[in-house]
This record gives structure tokens, sequence and C-alpha cells, in this order.
């Protein structure tokens, strides 16, 4: 058996916007007096706008000093900003050996899904020309539970049809790792082993995402 469809993550997977997300945070949170880090950021990768910002609050000892409305009016104001930032995004954006890898997967019958927990993810797919190569995206408002939830794994694997224990699920966040073991498929990080775990298969460049690579986690998976 083999795999049948790849799971993407976009954020810090497909393209550099996990930065983005990180500048517009830390600009709402010194606005609110909070120090945050690109170490702490590291907790905010993969997870929901309304969770990150309940952590970065609670970091700040700020979590029960703001109304419902307040709260949702600085969920507004970083994604303004967000919004700002990605509107210069173009297909010279996206990571190095991820279009190769798309056409690859495509050219060999592979089934492709985005499982991001962001909103922005149909606009950034659009806005790098990768749209037609999606069989399905997976839409994070629809699901119960963000990462660390399988959740939104589970979504993107029936959205192309396929069963989720036939599924390579790529990420770059911890959050969004312990996602793809909790929903069945298997696991591939990119960035480094001490944040996404020395269990899993990670590359510290997209370049190193090929078909080949993918079909060598894959088959060693399964000798295990
Ligand atoms: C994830 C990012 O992909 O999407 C998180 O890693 C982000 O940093 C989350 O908070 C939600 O994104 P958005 O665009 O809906 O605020
Ligand atoms: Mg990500």
């Amino acid at each position: 058996m083999t795999f049948k469809a790849v799971l993407f993550d976009l954020d810090g997977v497909i393209t550099d916007t996990a930065e983005y997300h990180y500048l517009a945070w830390k600009k709402l949170a010194d606005s609110l007096g909070i120090t945050i880090d690109r170490r702490f950021n590291e907790q905010l990768k993969g997870v929901s706008r309304e969770d990150s910002l309940k952590k970065i609050l609670a970091h700040g000892g700020l979590q029960n000093a703001f109304t419902p409305e307040r709260f949702a009016g600085l969920l507004t104001q970083k994604n303004d900003r967000y919004v700002e930032m990605i509107q210069a995004i173009t297909p010279a954006d996206v990571y190095p050996g991820i279009l190769v890898l798309l056409q690859s997967l495509k050219a060999a019958g592979k089934k492709i899904a985005l499982a991001s927990a962001s909103k922005n993810g149909p606009f950034l797919l659009e806005k790098m020309a990768l749209t037609p190569y999606f069989d399905a995206i997976a839409d994070p408002a629809k699901v119960a539970l963000s990462k660390p939830a399988p959740d939104i794994f589970l979504a993107a694997a029936k959205g192309t049809g396929t069963a989720i224990g036939e599924c390579i699920g790529i990420e770059d966040a911890a959050a969004g790792i312990a996602a793809i073991k909790a929903a069945g498929a298997l696991p591939v990080g990119v960035g480094s082993p001490e944040h996404l775990g020395s269990d899993i298969a990670v590359v510290a460049d997209t370049r190193s995402l090929t078909l080949d690579y993918l079909q060598q986690v894959w088959d060693s998976a399964c000798r295990l």
C-alpha cells in the first residue's frame, strides 16, 4: 500500500506567512504591553486566531481583562494588519520545492488537500496561483476543534475522498504534528526536531520535500 493523498498546512509550509502572523501578533501584544518573542511564538504556530489571542493574553496576565466585544475587536485588529501584509504575496513567494512537489503529486495521481487553520488560506492559495492543484480545502470555520485536535486533517482527507490512514500530513507546527498524529495520518515536519519531535521525519528545508522523499518516509514507516 502507498499513500494516496497529501494534506498540507499552509503558513510556514507553503510560504513564509508564519512570519507575518508573528509580526502582526507582536504588534498587537506590544500595544497591550505584553512582550512576546519568537520562542513564545512557537506555541502560536498552527493555533487558531482565537486560541492564539487567549495564549497571548494569558502570557501577559490579562486573560480576564477584556469583554467579548473588545476581545473580538483585538482579533479584528490583528487580522486587518495581517491581511494588509499578505496583499503583496505572489507566486514568487511559494517556498522552494513546493510547486514541483504539487506538480509531481498530481502527475503521480495523488490527491492534494489544504488543512490550514487559517481563514485566509483560500485567499493565499489564489495569490500564489496554487488553487488549481488542490482537490479539497478544509474550512477551519466548520471544524469543531482547532489543532492540536485532529479535526481539520480529518476534514481535509474526507474532502479528497481518501481514508486518513492513507494520507501524509505536512506541518511546521508542534500543534499541527500533534493533530496529524491524532488523526491517524503520517506526519512529516518542516523545521527542527527540537520543536517538532525526534520521532517523526523532519526536513529543515522545503526543497527536501520531493515525491521520492515522501515515498521513502512512507515506506520506512510501514516497515516499522
Ligand atoms: C495557522 C497559523 O495556519 O492559522 C496561525 O499557523 C494562525 O498562526 C492560524 O493563527 C489562523 O489564521 P487566520 O489567518 O485565520 O488568523
Ligand atoms: Mg503552519
